[in-house]
Protein backbone atom coordinates (compact mmCIF):
# COMPACT_ATOMS: atom_id res chain seq x y z
CA UNK A 1 0.00 0.00 0.00
CA UNK A 2 2.44 2.49 0.82
CA UNK A 3 5.15 1.74 -1.36
CA UNK A 4 2.39 1.76 -4.75
CA UNK A 5 2.18 5.11 -2.95
CA UNK A 6 5.00 6.26 -3.26
CA UNK A 7 5.58 4.97 -6.79
CA UNK A 8 2.34 6.98 -7.94
CA UNK A 9 3.96 10.22 -6.70
CA UNK A 10 7.81 9.38 -8.03
CA UNK A 11 6.75 7.80 -11.42
CA UNK A 12 5.79 10.75 -13.40
CA UNK A 13 8.84 12.27 -12.54
CA UNK A 14 10.73 9.92 -13.85
CA UNK A 15 12.12 10.45 -17.20
CA UNK A 16 9.08 12.54 -17.73
CA UNK A 17 6.84 9.66 -18.09
CA UNK A 18 3.23 10.61 -18.22
CA UNK A 19 1.85 7.44 -17.29
CA UNK A 20 2.59 5.05 -14.55
CA UNK A 21 4.79 1.85 -14.49
CA UNK A 22 2.99 -0.94 -14.23
CA UNK A 23 2.51 -3.03 -10.79
CA UNK A 24 6.11 -5.92 -11.39
CA UNK A 25 7.43 -3.66 -14.24
CA UNK A 26 10.49 -1.53 -14.23
CA UNK A 27 10.09 0.93 -16.86
CA UNK A 28 14.01 1.96 -17.92
CA UNK A 29 13.09 4.68 -20.49
CA UNK A 30 9.89 5.53 -21.77
CA UNK A 31 10.23 3.02 -24.36
CA UNK A 32 11.46 -0.31 -22.49
CA UNK A 33 9.42 -1.83 -20.12
CA UNK A 34 10.08 -5.40 -18.62
CA UNK A 35 8.20 -7.34 -16.57
CA UNK A 36 8.25 -10.43 -14.04
CA UNK A 37 5.78 -12.15 -12.64
CA UNK A 38 2.75 -10.82 -14.22
CA UNK A 39 -0.71 -12.99 -14.26
CA UNK A 40 -1.40 -11.03 -17.96
CA UNK A 41 -0.38 -8.50 -20.80
CA UNK A 42 -0.48 -5.72 -17.90
CA UNK A 43 -2.64 -2.88 -19.17
CA UNK A 44 -1.10 0.14 -18.10
CA UNK A 45 2.00 -0.16 -20.42
CA UNK A 46 2.81 3.24 -21.83
CA UNK A 47 1.64 3.18 -25.41
CA UNK A 48 5.11 4.57 -26.26
CA UNK A 49 6.90 1.60 -25.18
CA UNK A 50 8.99 -0.02 -27.84
CA UNK A 51 10.14 -3.02 -26.14
CA UNK A 52 8.47 -5.10 -24.01
CA UNK A 53 9.94 -7.99 -22.25
CA UNK A 54 8.09 -10.15 -19.82
CA UNK A 55 9.49 -13.23 -18.14
CA UNK A 56 9.07 -15.63 -15.29
CA UNK A 57 5.22 -14.84 -15.53
CA UNK A 58 1.66 -17.00 -15.65
CA UNK A 59 0.10 -16.06 -18.96
CA UNK A 60 -1.41 -19.01 -20.73
CA UNK A 61 -3.19 -17.33 -23.46
CA UNK A 62 -2.48 -14.19 -25.64
CA UNK A 63 -5.20 -12.12 -27.46
CA UNK A 64 -5.70 -9.23 -29.54
CA UNK A 65 -6.59 -6.63 -26.94
CA UNK A 66 -3.50 -7.31 -24.80
CA UNK A 67 -1.54 -5.10 -27.52
CA UNK A 68 -4.06 -2.88 -28.54
CA UNK A 69 -2.58 -0.18 -27.13
CA UNK A 70 1.41 -0.55 -27.60
CA UNK A 71 1.18 -0.94 -31.90
CA UNK A 72 4.97 0.88 -31.85
CA UNK A 73 6.63 -2.06 -30.18
CA UNK A 74 9.56 -3.20 -32.48
CA UNK A 75 10.35 -6.22 -30.03
CA UNK A 76 8.21 -8.14 -28.30
CA UNK A 77 9.89 -10.97 -25.56
CA UNK A 78 7.97 -13.21 -23.29
CA UNK A 79 9.80 -16.28 -22.74
CA UNK A 80 9.14 -18.89 -19.24
CA UNK A 81 5.25 -17.72 -18.82
CA UNK A 82 3.70 -20.83 -19.87
CA UNK A 83 1.98 -19.33 -22.68
CA UNK A 84 0.01 -22.16 -24.15
CA UNK A 85 -2.14 -20.50 -26.74
CA UNK A 86 -2.23 -17.32 -28.87
CA UNK A 87 -5.23 -15.92 -30.64
CA UNK A 88 -5.28 -15.48 -34.14
CA UNK A 89 -4.23 -12.21 -35.63
CA UNK A 90 -3.01 -10.82 -32.01
CA UNK A 91 0.23 -9.79 -33.72
CA UNK A 92 -1.30 -8.14 -36.91
CA UNK A 93 -1.72 -4.82 -36.16
CA UNK A 94 1.98 -4.38 -34.88
CA UNK A 95 3.26 -3.33 -38.03
CA UNK A 96 6.63 -2.43 -36.42
CA UNK A 97 7.58 -5.64 -34.75
CA UNK A 98 10.76 -6.44 -35.71
CA UNK A 99 11.79 -9.14 -32.98
CA UNK A 100 9.34 -11.53 -31.24
CA UNK A 101 10.72 -14.09 -28.84
CA UNK A 102 8.24 -16.57 -26.98
CA UNK A 103 10.92 -18.83 -25.49
CA UNK A 104 10.51 -21.63 -23.41
CA UNK A 105 6.42 -21.52 -23.10
CA UNK A 106 4.18 -24.41 -24.02
CA UNK A 107 3.00 -22.76 -27.51
CA UNK A 108 1.63 -25.21 -29.57
CA UNK A 109 1.74 -23.84 -33.27
CA UNK A 110 3.40 -21.16 -34.92
CA UNK A 111 1.15 -17.67 -33.92
CA UNK A 112 -0.46 -16.68 -37.16
CA UNK A 113 -0.72 -14.09 -39.13
CA UNK A 114 3.03 -12.47 -38.00
CA UNK A 115 3.55 -8.94 -39.35
CA UNK A 116 5.22 -8.62 -42.68
CA UNK A 117 7.93 -6.23 -40.34
CA UNK A 118 9.29 -9.17 -38.57
CA UNK A 119 13.53 -10.09 -38.66
CA UNK A 120 13.59 -11.78 -35.58
CA UNK A 121 11.36 -15.02 -34.69
CA UNK A 122 12.63 -17.06 -31.69
CA UNK A 123 10.37 -19.74 -30.82
CA UNK A 124 12.80 -22.29 -28.72
CA UNK A 125 11.45 -24.88 -26.32
CA UNK A 126 7.66 -24.69 -26.87
CA UNK A 127 5.64 -28.05 -28.10
CA UNK A 128 5.32 -26.80 -32.09
CA UNK A 129 4.60 -29.96 -34.10
CA UNK A 130 4.21 -28.66 -37.39
CA UNK A 131 5.50 -26.10 -39.46
CA UNK A 132 2.72 -24.96 -42.42
CA UNK A 133 3.21 -22.73 -45.50
CA UNK A 134 0.62 -20.12 -44.09
CA UNK A 135 2.82 -19.46 -40.85
CA UNK A 136 5.24 -17.81 -42.74
CA UNK A 137 3.75 -16.04 -45.79
CA UNK A 138 4.64 -12.51 -46.31
CA UNK A 139 7.81 -12.35 -44.29
CA UNK A 140 10.07 -11.25 -46.50
CA UNK A 141 12.35 -9.10 -43.81
CA UNK A 142 12.87 -12.29 -41.45
CA UNK A 143 16.57 -12.25 -40.91
CA UNK A 144 16.45 -15.25 -38.34
CA UNK A 145 14.33 -18.16 -37.31
CA UNK A 146 14.91 -19.98 -34.12
CA UNK A 147 12.30 -23.01 -33.96
CA UNK A 148 14.71 -25.49 -32.02
CA UNK A 149 14.29 -27.99 -28.72
CA UNK A 150 10.44 -27.79 -30.28
CA UNK A 151 8.53 -31.14 -31.64
CA UNK A 152 8.97 -30.95 -35.25
CA UNK A 153 9.28 -34.52 -36.40
CA UNK A 154 9.52 -33.82 -40.04
CA UNK A 155 10.06 -30.30 -42.27
CA UNK A 156 9.65 -29.88 -46.03
CA UNK A 157 11.44 -27.03 -46.39
CA UNK A 158 9.13 -25.99 -49.09
CA UNK A 159 7.00 -24.21 -46.07
CA UNK A 160 9.51 -22.06 -45.95
CA UNK A 161 10.00 -20.78 -49.26
CA UNK A 162 8.69 -17.29 -48.60
CA UNK A 163 11.57 -16.51 -46.41
CA UNK A 164 13.55 -14.68 -49.20
CA UNK A 165 15.87 -13.12 -46.57
CA UNK A 166 16.05 -16.08 -43.95
CA UNK A 167 20.26 -15.70 -42.76
CA UNK A 168 19.86 -17.93 -39.47
CA UNK A 169 17.62 -21.02 -39.44
CA UNK A 170 18.07 -23.21 -35.86
CA UNK A 171 15.96 -26.54 -35.48
CA UNK A 172 18.38 -28.11 -33.28
CA UNK A 173 16.62 -31.14 -30.64
CA UNK A 174 13.42 -31.64 -32.20
CA UNK A 175 13.52 -35.55 -33.07
CA UNK A 176 13.63 -34.86 -36.64
CA UNK A 177 13.67 -38.07 -38.94
CA UNK A 178 13.32 -36.30 -42.15
CA UNK A 179 13.89 -33.26 -44.10
CA UNK A 180 12.69 -32.39 -47.49
CA UNK A 181 13.63 -30.15 -50.02
CA UNK A 182 13.78 -27.71 -52.11
CA UNK A 183 15.95 -25.94 -49.61
CA UNK A 184 14.79 -22.22 -51.20
CA UNK A 185 16.38 -19.47 -48.86
CA UNK A 186 19.13 -17.65 -51.21
CA UNK A 187 20.30 -15.56 -48.25
CA UNK A 188 21.07 -18.47 -45.78
CA UNK A 189 24.00 -18.29 -44.40
CA UNK A 190 23.90 -20.49 -40.81
CA UNK A 191 22.05 -23.72 -40.59
CA UNK A 192 21.74 -25.82 -37.53
CA UNK A 193 20.13 -29.35 -37.25
CA UNK A 194 21.49 -30.34 -34.13
CA UNK A 195 20.67 -33.40 -32.06
CA UNK A 196 17.99 -34.63 -34.33
CA UNK A 197 17.53 -38.24 -35.59
CA UNK A 198 18.54 -37.71 -39.22
CA UNK A 199 20.27 -40.14 -40.93
CA UNK A 200 20.83 -38.79 -44.21
CA UNK A 201 20.04 -36.02 -47.29
CA UNK A 202 18.91 -36.96 -50.43
CA UNK A 203 22.33 -36.01 -53.34
CA UNK A 204 21.79 -32.06 -53.60
CA UNK A 205 19.78 -30.96 -50.69
CA UNK A 206 22.35 -28.16 -49.36
CA UNK A 207 23.33 -27.73 -52.76
CA UNK A 208 20.85 -24.96 -53.75
CA UNK A 209 21.96 -22.85 -50.59
CA UNK A 210 24.67 -20.79 -52.20
CA UNK A 211 25.60 -18.24 -49.17
CA UNK A 212 25.63 -21.21 -46.68
CA UNK A 213 28.33 -20.37 -44.02
CA UNK A 214 27.72 -22.55 -41.39
CA UNK A 215 25.98 -26.01 -41.18
CA UNK A 216 25.71 -27.80 -37.71
CA UNK A 217 24.78 -31.48 -38.19
CA UNK A 218 26.27 -32.87 -34.54
CA UNK A 219 24.24 -35.41 -32.61
CA UNK A 220 22.51 -37.18 -35.65
CA UNK A 221 22.62 -40.60 -37.34
CA UNK A 222 24.64 -39.91 -40.71
CA UNK A 223 26.71 -42.55 -41.59
CA UNK A 224 28.15 -40.17 -44.67
CA UNK A 225 29.16 -36.88 -45.29
CA UNK A 226 26.15 -35.36 -47.09
CA UNK A 227 27.36 -34.90 -50.92
CA UNK A 228 27.05 -31.54 -52.93
CA UNK A 229 27.62 -28.68 -50.02
CA UNK A 230 27.08 -25.79 -51.02
CA UNK A 231 31.21 -23.80 -52.04
CA UNK A 232 30.77 -20.89 -49.44
CA UNK A 233 31.07 -23.56 -46.77
CA UNK A 234 33.04 -22.42 -43.86
CA UNK A 235 32.62 -24.25 -40.69
CA UNK A 236 31.27 -28.00 -40.64
CA UNK A 237 30.10 -29.66 -37.67
CA UNK A 238 29.17 -33.58 -38.12
CA UNK A 239 30.40 -34.73 -34.43
CA UNK A 240 28.40 -37.27 -32.61
CA UNK A 241 27.38 -38.96 -35.80
CA UNK A 242 28.30 -42.45 -37.30
CA UNK A 243 30.84 -41.54 -39.74
CA UNK A 244 32.65 -44.47 -40.68
CA UNK A 245 34.82 -43.22 -43.75
CA UNK A 246 35.30 -39.81 -44.77
CA UNK A 247 36.30 -39.24 -48.92
CA UNK A 248 38.08 -36.18 -49.21
CA UNK A 249 37.71 -36.21 -52.77
CA UNK A 250 34.14 -35.47 -52.73
CA UNK A 251 34.81 -32.24 -50.24
CA UNK A 252 37.51 -30.76 -52.33
CA UNK A 253 34.73 -28.05 -54.22
CA UNK A 254 35.10 -26.69 -50.41
CA UNK A 255 37.98 -24.40 -50.99
CA UNK A 256 37.01 -21.54 -48.46
CA UNK A 257 36.13 -24.67 -45.53
CA UNK A 258 38.10 -23.65 -42.45
CA UNK A 259 36.94 -25.59 -39.53
CA UNK A 260 35.61 -29.36 -39.86
CA UNK A 261 34.20 -30.82 -36.62
CA UNK A 262 34.00 -34.89 -36.72
CA UNK A 263 34.93 -35.72 -33.20
CA UNK A 264 32.63 -38.73 -31.50
CA UNK A 265 32.25 -40.70 -34.91
CA UNK A 266 33.73 -43.93 -35.91
CA UNK A 267 36.88 -43.55 -38.25
CA UNK A 268 39.59 -45.40 -38.01
CA UNK A 269 41.63 -43.87 -40.71
CA UNK A 270 41.59 -40.31 -42.09
CA UNK A 271 43.58 -39.28 -45.19
CA UNK A 272 43.57 -36.57 -47.38
CA UNK A 273 42.10 -33.63 -45.75
CA UNK A 274 44.86 -31.39 -47.78
CA UNK A 275 42.31 -31.12 -50.44
CA UNK A 276 40.60 -28.55 -48.60
CA UNK A 277 43.67 -26.03 -49.07
CA UNK A 278 42.03 -23.19 -46.40
CA UNK A 279 40.99 -25.96 -43.54
CA UNK A 280 43.03 -24.33 -40.58
CA UNK A 281 40.79 -26.85 -37.65
CA UNK A 282 40.10 -30.42 -37.76
CA UNK A 283 39.01 -32.22 -34.78
CA UNK A 284 38.95 -36.07 -34.64
CA UNK A 285 38.49 -36.95 -30.72
CA UNK A 286 36.91 -39.63 -29.93
CA UNK A 287 37.02 -41.91 -33.04
CA UNK A 288 39.05 -45.41 -33.93
CA UNK A 289 41.98 -43.72 -35.23
CA UNK A 290 44.77 -46.33 -34.64
CA UNK A 291 47.79 -44.03 -36.99
CA UNK A 292 48.07 -40.19 -37.18
CA UNK A 293 46.14 -38.84 -40.24
CA UNK A 294 47.85 -38.55 -43.42
CA UNK A 295 48.37 -35.89 -45.83
CA UNK A 296 46.66 -33.05 -44.11
CA UNK A 297 46.07 -29.16 -45.04
CA UNK A 298 48.98 -27.15 -45.07
CA UNK A 299 47.01 -24.73 -43.22
CA UNK A 300 46.12 -26.27 -40.38
CA UNK A 301 46.81 -24.72 -37.06
CA UNK A 302 44.58 -26.82 -34.76
CA UNK A 303 44.48 -30.98 -34.63
CA UNK A 304 42.41 -32.60 -31.77
CA UNK A 305 43.41 -36.50 -32.29
CA UNK A 306 42.42 -36.99 -28.57
CA UNK A 307 40.89 -40.09 -27.37
CA UNK A 308 41.87 -42.45 -30.19
CA UNK A 309 44.17 -45.54 -30.50
CA UNK A 310 47.03 -43.61 -31.99
CA UNK A 311 50.19 -45.69 -31.20
CA UNK A 312 52.97 -43.62 -33.35
CA UNK A 313 53.96 -40.25 -33.85
CA UNK A 314 56.70 -39.70 -36.79
CA UNK A 315 57.78 -37.15 -38.73
CA UNK A 316 55.38 -38.13 -41.93
CA UNK A 317 52.81 -36.51 -41.09
CA UNK A 318 53.51 -33.45 -40.30
CA UNK A 319 56.54 -32.04 -42.03
CA UNK A 320 53.75 -29.68 -44.30
CA UNK A 321 52.07 -27.88 -41.01
CA UNK A 322 54.18 -25.07 -40.50
CA UNK A 323 50.85 -23.26 -39.22
CA UNK A 324 50.40 -25.71 -36.74
CA UNK A 325 49.51 -24.39 -33.11
CA UNK A 326 47.50 -26.94 -31.24
CA UNK A 327 48.23 -30.30 -31.34
CA UNK A 328 45.94 -32.09 -29.16
CA UNK A 329 46.97 -36.32 -28.32
CA UNK A 330 45.98 -36.69 -25.25
CA UNK A 331 44.72 -40.30 -23.89
CA UNK A 332 45.64 -42.79 -26.97
CA UNK A 333 48.45 -45.42 -27.12
CA UNK A 334 51.09 -43.25 -28.28
CA UNK A 335 54.57 -45.20 -26.97
CA UNK A 336 56.54 -44.22 -29.80
CA UNK A 337 57.24 -40.56 -30.71
CA UNK A 338 60.29 -40.22 -33.24
CA UNK A 339 62.95 -37.20 -32.16
CA UNK A 340 62.27 -33.98 -34.06
CA UNK A 341 58.88 -35.31 -35.13
CA UNK A 342 57.22 -31.95 -35.13
CA UNK A 343 60.13 -30.04 -36.27
CA UNK A 344 58.28 -28.57 -39.51
CA UNK A 345 55.81 -27.10 -37.17
CA UNK A 346 57.67 -23.73 -36.15
CA UNK A 347 54.30 -21.91 -34.55
CA UNK A 348 53.32 -25.12 -31.88
CA UNK A 349 52.65 -23.55 -29.14
CA UNK A 350 50.30 -26.44 -27.10
CA UNK A 351 51.29 -29.91 -27.38
CA UNK A 352 48.79 -32.08 -25.16
CA UNK A 353 50.32 -35.54 -24.47
CA UNK A 354 48.50 -36.77 -21.47
CA UNK A 355 47.72 -40.02 -20.59
CA UNK A 356 49.82 -42.05 -23.15
CA UNK A 357 51.82 -44.82 -22.92
CA UNK A 358 55.54 -42.54 -23.20
CA UNK A 359 58.44 -43.96 -21.37
CA UNK A 360 60.43 -40.40 -22.06
CA UNK A 361 59.97 -37.10 -22.95
CA UNK A 362 59.94 -36.56 -26.76
CA UNK A 363 63.19 -35.25 -28.10
CA UNK A 364 63.58 -32.15 -30.01
CA UNK A 365 60.15 -31.01 -29.72
CA UNK A 366 59.43 -27.33 -31.32
CA UNK A 367 61.18 -24.37 -29.35
CA UNK A 368 57.81 -22.56 -29.61
CA UNK A 369 55.90 -25.10 -26.79
CA UNK A 370 54.48 -22.85 -24.56
CA UNK A 371 52.29 -25.56 -22.95
CA UNK A 372 53.42 -29.48 -22.79
CA UNK A 373 51.32 -31.57 -20.98
CA UNK A 374 52.60 -35.54 -20.25
CA UNK A 375 50.66 -36.18 -17.43
CA UNK A 376 49.87 -39.98 -16.54
CA UNK A 377 52.52 -41.09 -18.99
CA UNK A 378 55.13 -43.71 -17.71
CA UNK A 379 58.06 -41.10 -17.78
CA UNK A 380 60.95 -42.52 -15.34
CA UNK A 381 63.57 -39.21 -16.27
CA UNK A 382 63.78 -36.11 -17.20
CA UNK A 383 66.92 -35.21 -18.85
CA UNK A 384 68.73 -32.11 -19.34
CA UNK A 385 68.72 -32.72 -23.46
CA UNK A 386 64.70 -33.27 -23.73
CA UNK A 387 63.54 -29.65 -22.56
CA UNK A 388 66.62 -27.25 -22.87
CA UNK A 389 65.62 -26.09 -26.19
CA UNK A 390 62.23 -25.06 -24.86
CA UNK A 391 62.98 -21.45 -24.12
CA UNK A 392 59.08 -20.33 -24.29
CA UNK A 393 58.01 -23.04 -21.86
CA UNK A 394 55.05 -21.45 -19.47
CA UNK A 395 53.53 -24.66 -18.50
CA UNK A 396 54.94 -28.08 -18.19
CA UNK A 397 53.23 -31.11 -16.39
CA UNK A 398 54.56 -33.95 -15.52
CA UNK A 399 51.43 -35.28 -12.72
CA UNK A 400 51.40 -39.14 -12.29
CA UNK A 401 54.65 -40.20 -13.80
CA UNK A 402 56.83 -42.32 -12.75
CA UNK A 403 59.60 -40.11 -12.04
CA UNK A 404 61.76 -40.06 -8.47
CA UNK A 405 64.27 -37.30 -9.31
CA UNK A 406 64.90 -34.14 -11.26
CA UNK A 407 68.32 -32.14 -11.27
CA UNK A 408 67.82 -28.98 -10.95
CA UNK A 409 70.00 -28.03 -14.35
CA UNK A 410 66.75 -29.52 -16.30
CA UNK A 411 64.93 -26.40 -14.82
CA UNK A 412 67.52 -23.83 -15.57
CA UNK A 413 66.87 -23.47 -19.36
CA UNK A 414 63.27 -23.02 -18.83
CA UNK A 415 63.44 -19.17 -18.75
CA UNK A 416 59.52 -18.79 -18.76
CA UNK A 417 58.23 -21.68 -17.22
CA UNK A 418 55.11 -20.66 -14.63
CA UNK A 419 53.94 -23.46 -13.49
CA UNK A 420 54.93 -27.12 -13.16
CA UNK A 421 52.49 -30.42 -11.80
CA UNK A 422 54.97 -32.76 -10.66
CA UNK A 423 52.49 -34.55 -8.13
CA UNK A 424 51.84 -37.92 -8.47
CA UNK A 425 55.27 -39.03 -8.43
CA UNK A 426 57.07 -41.38 -6.52
CA UNK A 427 59.93 -38.52 -5.34
CA UNK A 428 62.84 -39.49 -3.53
CA UNK A 429 63.23 -36.95 -1.55
CA UNK A 430 66.75 -36.65 -1.34
CA UNK A 431 69.13 -33.68 -0.23
CA UNK A 432 69.69 -33.00 -4.18
CA UNK A 433 65.32 -32.71 -4.37
CA UNK A 434 65.74 -29.88 -2.15
CA UNK A 435 68.13 -28.09 -4.07
CA UNK A 436 65.85 -28.85 -7.02
CA UNK A 437 63.08 -27.31 -4.96
CA UNK A 438 65.30 -24.12 -3.97
CA UNK A 439 66.08 -23.67 -7.37
CA UNK A 440 61.87 -23.74 -8.66
CA UNK A 441 61.44 -21.23 -5.94
CA UNK A 442 64.11 -19.03 -6.77
CA UNK A 443 62.85 -19.07 -10.19
CA UNK A 444 58.91 -17.90 -8.73
CA UNK A 445 57.72 -20.60 -10.72
CA UNK A 446 54.28 -22.15 -9.27
CA UNK A 447 54.97 -25.67 -8.36
CA UNK A 448 52.69 -28.37 -7.42
CA UNK A 449 55.20 -31.27 -5.80
CA UNK A 450 53.46 -33.81 -4.20
CA UNK A 451 54.41 -36.14 -1.95
CA UNK A 452 57.65 -38.51 -0.95
CA UNK A 453 57.60 -41.95 -1.47
CA UNK A 454 61.47 -42.58 0.03
CA UNK A 455 63.12 -42.46 1.65
CA UNK A 456 60.93 -44.22 4.42
CA UNK A 457 61.29 -41.38 6.95
CA UNK A 458 59.89 -38.52 4.28
CA UNK A 459 57.34 -40.83 3.19
CA UNK A 460 53.84 -39.13 2.54
CA UNK A 461 55.88 -35.43 3.31
CA UNK A 462 55.33 -32.89 0.56
CA UNK A 463 59.05 -32.38 -0.45
CA UNK A 464 58.04 -28.59 -1.61
CA UNK A 465 57.14 -27.86 1.91
CA UNK A 466 58.09 -30.13 4.63
CA UNK A 467 60.56 -28.78 7.67
CA UNK A 468 61.12 -32.12 7.84
CA UNK A 469 63.22 -32.50 4.85
CA UNK A 470 64.61 -29.54 4.68
CA UNK A 471 65.91 -30.27 8.52
CA UNK A 472 67.62 -33.86 7.73
CA UNK A 473 69.40 -31.65 4.89
CA UNK A 474 70.78 -29.03 6.58
CA UNK A 475 74.37 -29.67 6.89
CA UNK A 476 74.20 -30.08 2.58
CA UNK A 477 73.43 -26.86 2.69
CA UNK A 478 75.86 -23.66 3.13
CA UNK A 479 74.01 -20.84 5.72
CA UNK A 480 73.27 -18.50 2.69
CA UNK A 481 71.53 -21.47 0.82
CA UNK A 482 69.72 -21.75 4.46
CA UNK A 483 68.52 -17.80 4.60
CA UNK A 484 67.07 -17.70 1.29
CA UNK A 485 64.70 -20.70 1.63
CA UNK A 486 62.87 -19.26 4.78
CA UNK A 487 62.66 -16.14 2.92
CA UNK A 488 60.89 -17.82 -0.21
CA UNK A 489 59.08 -20.08 2.24
CA UNK A 490 56.01 -18.48 2.94
CA UNK A 491 55.53 -18.28 -1.14
CA UNK A 492 55.48 -22.15 -1.82
CA UNK A 493 53.00 -22.30 1.36
CA UNK A 494 50.71 -19.97 -0.22
CA UNK A 495 50.60 -21.59 -3.44
CA UNK A 496 49.97 -24.97 -2.48
CA UNK A 497 46.83 -23.98 0.21
CA UNK A 498 43.13 -23.71 -1.09
CA UNK A 499 42.41 -21.02 -3.26
CA UNK A 500 44.74 -20.52 -5.94
CA UNK A 501 43.55 -21.78 -8.92
CA UNK A 502 46.07 -24.35 -10.00
CA UNK A 503 44.17 -26.99 -11.33
CA UNK A 504 45.55 -28.12 -14.64
CA UNK A 505 42.65 -29.15 -16.28
CA UNK A 506 41.72 -25.63 -16.98
CA UNK A 507 42.48 -24.86 -20.17
CA UNK A 508 43.01 -22.14 -21.20
CA UNK A 509 45.15 -23.01 -24.80
CA UNK A 510 45.91 -19.49 -25.93
CA UNK A 511 48.63 -18.93 -23.91
CA UNK A 512 51.21 -16.03 -25.16
C1 LIG B 1 35.91 -17.87 -50.61
O1 LIG B 1 36.36 -16.78 -49.81
C2 LIG B 1 36.76 -15.67 -50.57
C3 LIG B 1 37.37 -14.67 -49.61
O2 LIG B 1 36.53 -14.46 -48.53
C4 LIG B 1 35.55 -15.13 -51.34
O3 LIG B 1 35.93 -14.02 -52.13
C5 LIG B 1 35.01 -16.23 -52.24
O4 LIG B 1 33.85 -15.79 -52.90
C6 LIG B 1 34.70 -17.47 -51.44
N1 LIG B 1 34.36 -18.56 -52.31
C7 LIG B 1 33.15 -19.10 -52.32
C8 LIG B 1 32.94 -20.22 -53.25
O5 LIG B 1 32.26 -18.71 -51.58
C1 LIG C 1 41.26 -20.07 -49.66
O1 LIG C 1 42.46 -20.39 -50.35
C2 LIG C 1 42.69 -19.65 -51.52
C3 LIG C 1 43.98 -20.10 -52.15
O2 LIG C 1 44.42 -21.31 -51.63
C4 LIG C 1 42.71 -18.16 -51.20
O3 LIG C 1 42.88 -17.41 -52.36
C5 LIG C 1 41.42 -17.77 -50.51
O4 LIG C 1 41.44 -16.42 -50.14
C6 LIG C 1 41.20 -18.62 -49.30
N1 LIG C 1 39.96 -18.27 -48.68
C7 LIG C 1 39.91 -17.94 -47.40
C8 LIG C 1 38.56 -17.63 -46.87
O5 LIG C 1 40.90 -17.90 -46.70
C1 LIG D 1 40.08 -42.27 -23.58
O1 LIG D 1 39.76 -42.70 -24.90
C2 LIG D 1 38.89 -43.81 -24.95
C3 LIG D 1 38.75 -44.20 -26.40
O2 LIG D 1 38.21 -43.18 -27.16
C4 LIG D 1 37.55 -43.45 -24.32
O3 LIG D 1 36.70 -44.53 -24.34
C5 LIG D 1 37.79 -42.97 -22.90
O4 LIG D 1 36.58 -42.51 -22.36
C6 LIG D 1 38.80 -41.84 -22.87
N1 LIG D 1 39.13 -41.52 -21.49
C7 LIG D 1 38.99 -40.30 -21.02
C8 LIG D 1 39.40 -40.09 -19.62
O5 LIG D 1 38.55 -39.40 -21.69
C1 LIG E 1 67.00 -42.50 -3.34
O1 LIG E 1 68.20 -41.86 -3.67
C2 LIG E 1 69.28 -42.35 -2.92
C3 LIG E 1 70.50 -41.45 -3.22
O2 LIG E 1 70.68 -41.32 -4.60
C4 LIG E 1 69.56 -43.80 -3.28
O3 LIG E 1 70.63 -44.31 -2.54
C5 LIG E 1 68.28 -44.60 -2.95
O4 LIG E 1 68.45 -45.93 -3.38
C6 LIG E 1 67.09 -43.99 -3.64
N1 LIG E 1 65.87 -44.64 -3.18
C7 LIG E 1 64.97 -45.13 -4.02
C8 LIG E 1 63.78 -45.80 -3.40
O5 LIG E 1 65.09 -45.02 -5.23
Amino acid sequence: MHLSYVLLILFPLYNGLSTTCPRRCNCDSIQSVQCYRVLQVPREIPSTARRLYISHSKIRHLQISDFSRISCLEELILSCSGTESVEDNTFKALRTLKILELWKNKLRRIPTSLPSSLEVLKLGDNSISVLHESDFEGLKKLRVLDIQNNLILAVSFSTLSSLCSLQSLTLDGNNMESVSGPLKLPELKYLSMENNKLHSFSGSFFAPLQHLQFLRLTGNLLTKVPLNLPKSLLSLKLERNQLKIIRFRDMKHLENLSELFLSENQLSSVDGAQLLPNLTTLELSRNHLQTMPLRLSTRLQKLDCSNNFIQRVTAQGFQDLRDLKHLFLDNNTVSTFEAGALHACAQLSNLALEQNLLISIPLRLPDTLARLDLKGNDIQDVGERELKDLKQLQVLNLRNNKISALDRKVLENLPRLRYLYLDGNPWNCTCDLLRTRRALMAKGTDVRGGQCAAPAESQGESWMSSKKILQRCEDHLSSAERGKEVRKKMKTDDLSSEGVNMDDDYYDYEID
